[in-house]
């Protein structure tokens, strides 16, 4: 049976509108779920909005629009700014779902019929930006200890889900699990969290209205974390589609930001174990996207907008960029001057340039046909053919690994090798008809076709490798060789698939030069 793979990016807040940092989540979600994908799973690939809670209800009364109403609209935004960036969720769901909100009320009632939420008094602070409640020894300057901002007081009647309750098995589930939270630091971060010990956890508001009404006290709406996280299983069918659920339960990879990771690792596991559900396999963290070290977000002001750089360089260079520049869990400062050069150097003049001159000589030369190859290598074909053999082994496990940055790197090693190998082997060379002597003598004949084709090989194989990247490129390139849709990631593990006689057609560059 067809393996199952469910991947998921943080649902967000409709306050703001998509920026390139949640993007990168959801661009980072994407290649993992394109790649898995030509490796043959049946993936689930999940995104969607957080529309619940404090910080929408008062940004929703700052447009002077009532908060279903502005939360249509903002939703719209990002349905339509992932479909714009490509993004190939399988489904998209909002929190103010029917569906999830019946889910996220049957959970509730369950966690309460099951002895883990009680009815108390919340005294402390809470920051609206985050939706998180501090108390008041976890402040730091008097302010939110995560994002610095100023925080409420709040005296509010509440129910308490029994998080503390949950410590021991989640300190032995991570040490059973060293793939639970990745990377690894980020885990340790959890386990000292949990050693410090855990307090019970808010779950619900009386002060606000725009949340799921609690189903047992209707003077209560649900706290929007609580709401949020469980749109994890309301949108893989729970309760009300069991046979989609149990296929895609549980989720195998959390794409989260770090900023996030305690509600991922700590309050989500404790909630599954409370319903007694499995856990999901990996909540990976990834750092942040900064602009001089700090992070983009709306509330600094430095946003930018991933659409507007689609617009001056392609889909592809944007994407290439942030999976090229970021090592995956770890901030990574932006720029757009760092973006055009590596536009400039490794698309254009780099796999651009591979490809165009390989088709140029394949029209030129063997009148737009790949020819066949002799039986006999020359010693300048053997680092490019070791090349095709060994790298893409590697980048298979450094895709599997989440490395999408060392996958790109050892990608770029193959067509760095292949444009040295035609500066080498000198193709023009060997058409030409050599001085005084016969034209076209069969032996260079045979170089120059052997040359060809395994650059149009090394170029088949590369269009495969960057396909969870680069899958309009990776489209163009194919069209461009003659060759189809690729089945399977497992394609560019394999030598020799390139076939002579293949009709190749030039069109147009990918990657074009930037005014
Ligand atoms: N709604 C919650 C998440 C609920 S998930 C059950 C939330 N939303 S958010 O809109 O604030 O988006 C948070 C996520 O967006 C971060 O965890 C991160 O994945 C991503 N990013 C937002 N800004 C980012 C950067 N500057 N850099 C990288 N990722 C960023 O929290």
């Amino acid at each position: 049976m067809q393996k199952k793979f469910f991947v998921t990016t943080p649902i967000y807040y409709v306050n703001a509108s998509p920026h390139i940092g949640t993007a990168y989540s959801t661009f980072v979600a994407d290649v993992v779920a394109r790649y898995k994908r030509l490796k043959g799973f049946d993936v689930f690939f999940l995104s969607g909005t957080d529309e619940h809670g404090q910080k929408i209800q008062r940004e929703a009364a700052a447009h002077g629009k009532a908060p279903k109403e502005f939360c249509d609209e903002m939703a719209g935004q990002f349905k339509k700014t992932w479909r714009e960036l490509g993004i190939s969720n399988d489904y998209f769901v909002r929190t103010t779902d029917s569906q999830h909100e019946r889910a996220v009320q049957h959970l509730f009632q369950l966690f309460y019929d099951n002895g883990d939420i009680y009815l108390g008094k919340y005294e402390g602070w809470y920051c609206t930006p985050c939706e998180t409640f501090y108390p008041e020894s976890k402040l730091v300057s008097g302010n939110c200890p995560a994002c610095g901002r100023a925080v409420e007081r709040m005296s509010e009647e509440t129910y308490f889900f029994r998080l503390s309750k949950y410590r021991d098995k989640l300190l032995g589930h991570f040490r059973k699990n060293p793939e639970f939270v990745l990377p690894k630091f980020r885990a340790n971060e959890m386990v000292n969290i949990l050693k410090e010990g855990l307090e019970d956890l808010s779950v619900s508001r009386t002060k606000i209205s725009w949340g799921i009404p609690c189903p047992f006290d209707k003077r209560h709406v649900v706290y929007v974390w609580f709401d949020a996280l469980i749109n994890y299983l309301s949108a893989a069918g729970y309760p009300h589609d069991m046979k989609k659920f149990s296929h895609y339960w549980p989720a195998d990879l959390h794409v989260i930001g770090k900023d996030i990771l305690k509600f991922h690792s700590i309050i989500w596991p404790a909630m599954l174990m409370s319903a007694n559900m499995q856990l999901p396999r990996t909540v990976f963290a990834h750092g942040w996207l900064t602009v001089r070290e700090e992070k983009i977000s709306k509330s600094k002001g430095n946003i930018v907008n991933p659409l507007e750089l689609k617009r001056k360089y392609g889909l592809d260079a944007v994407k290439y960029f942030l999976m090229r520049e970021l090592t995956l869990g770890m901030d990574g400062d932006y720029s757009e001057d760092a973006l055009r050069t590596r536009y400039e150097t490794e698309l254009a003049n780099e796999l651009g340039n591979l490809l165009n001159r390989t088709l140029v000589m394949i029209e030129k030369y063997c009148n737009g046909t790949v020819p066949s190859q002799s039986k006999k290598n020359a010693k300048q074909d053997d680092v490019l053919l070791k090349a095709l053999r060994e790298s893409p082994k590697k980048i298979d496990s450094f895709y599997e690994k989440l490395q999408f940055n060392n996958a790109l790197a050892e990608t770029w090693k193959i067509v760095a090798t292949a444009n040295r190998y035609i500066n080498e082997t000198e193709p023009w060379e060997l058409a030409r008809a050599p001085e005084g002597r016969n034209p076209g003598k069969p032996e260079r004949q045979e170089r120059l076709q052997t040359v060809l084709y395994n650059l149009a090989e090394a170029l088949r194989v590369v269009s495969v490798l960057i396909m969870p990247v680069l899958a309009e490129s990776s489209a163009s390139m194919r069209s461009q060789l003659g060759l189809p849709v690729p089945k399977s990631f497992d394609e560019a593990l394999k030598q020799g698939l390139t076939r002579a006689g293949t009709k190749v057609r030039k069109g147009e560059v990918l990657f074009k030069k930037l005014d």
